[in-house]
């Protein structure tokens, strides 16, 4: 038996084969490398390039490697570029998706955990955010998310799989084997870094938010403890688990201010913050509750310290090269 990770030569995609493959699990990977890269696939994981709607290959993995469950991450994530190009995000992580667990649940492949997101919930009416809020997401990418989150509650209601759908608050941190690289890089974490290391002006997208310090609020979790709630749900799912959402975060959360001072406290170094417009689709306040998460999985995640969660990204920006999109 082993694991499909799609996706598993991206970031969260990585940690999760790490983390499935420390757990006992036989992994496989398919990742067309269109965002990922091949060097993070470690050479004894059998590596299929291709794309999660290519129906051919899908079951040709799932006959070759014995696949009977899949964490599906393939996908694109940027938000901004959602905005600009929503057909091609449907296109990729909605008809592709569709694709991939239509031909798994053909094959017999019942087990499917899915790397959703608090896109789903667009700007929240109460906060912390439980799983039953209602879902308004404001972009193309979040409403991708939201969209496969239903196929898979129509698929699992037609007795076709069952499936545990992840909604990620905000990934942050690194392994000591993985980091973030992402072209361009849009997230806080990585960017105070550089701007820290380097010197550069940091942008703050917004101080009059209504909140403590007027910076937008969000809830920071380590990759480590997001992929430890993907192993997790495969046992759940292989133990008779019923099809479900859950919110992946630590369930309070840090303003904008408070991750740049957190992270000039970890580098040592000033962070030359200046104050900018709000970036359009955020919404102020993104935390969540995990107590379904808690209960459903038996999971806690145990790097909540936001001073903790920057230190382990800061360990590779600051040993290593710049980074290439730097
Ligand atoms: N921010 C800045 N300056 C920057 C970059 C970000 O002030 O240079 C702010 C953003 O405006 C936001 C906060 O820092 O208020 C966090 O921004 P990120 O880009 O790191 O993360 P987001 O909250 O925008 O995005 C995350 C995930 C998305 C997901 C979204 C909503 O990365 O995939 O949460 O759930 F869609």
């Amino acid at each position: 038996m082993s694991v499909l990770v799609t996706g598993g030569a991206g970031f969260i995609g990585s940690v999760v084969a790490d983390q499935l493959r420390a757990h006992g699990e036989q992994v496989v990977i398919i990742d067309d490398l269109s965002r990922g890269h091949r060097e993070v696939v470690d050479s004894d994981v059998p590596f299929y390039q291709a794309a999660v709607g290519d129906t051919e290959a899908v079951a040709r993995i799932v006959e070759e490697q014995e696949v009977d469950s899949c964490v599906h991450f393939a996908g694109l994530i940027a938000v901004g570029e959602s905005v600009a190009k929503p057909a091609l995000y449907w296109q990729r992580n909605v008809a592709e998706s569709i694709s991939l667990f239509e031909t798994l649940s053909n094959l017999g492949v019942e087990n499917a955990v899915f790397s959703s997101s608090a896109a789903v919930y667009g700007d929240p009416i109460e906060v912390p955010i439980p799983e039953n809020h209602p879902k308004a997401p404001t972009s193309p990418y979040g409403n991708t998310k939201l969209v496969v989150e239903m196929v898979l509650e129509d698929l699992s209601a037609a007795g076709r799989l069952q499936a545990v759908s992840l909604r990620y608050f905000n990934a942050a941190g690194a392994t000591d084997l993985r980091r973030e690289r992402h072209d361009p890089e849009t997230h806080l974490i990585p960017l105070a870094l550089r701007a820290a290391r380097q010197g550069t002006p940091m942008m703050v997208f917004g101080s009059d938010w209504p909140t403590p310090d007027g910076t937008a609020v969000r809830d920071y979790i380590h990759v480590s403890d997001l992929a430890s709630a993907h192993v997790r749900a495969i046992d759940y799912l292989r133990g008779g688990g019923a099809t479900t959402a859950l919110n992946l975060g630590v369930g309070h959360g840090a303003s904008v201010r408070e991750v740049l001072t957190t992270a000039e406290a970890v580098t040592g170094m000033p962070i030359d913050a200046v104050d900018s417009p709000r970036r359009s689709g955020d919404p102020a306040i993104l935390v969540a509750t995990c107590d379904r998460a808690g209960s459903v999985l038996d999971w806690s995640p145990q790097t909540t310290d936001l001073g903790d969660i920057i230190e382990s990204a800061w360990r590779w920006e600051s040993s290593g090269p710049p980074s290439p999109e730097g």
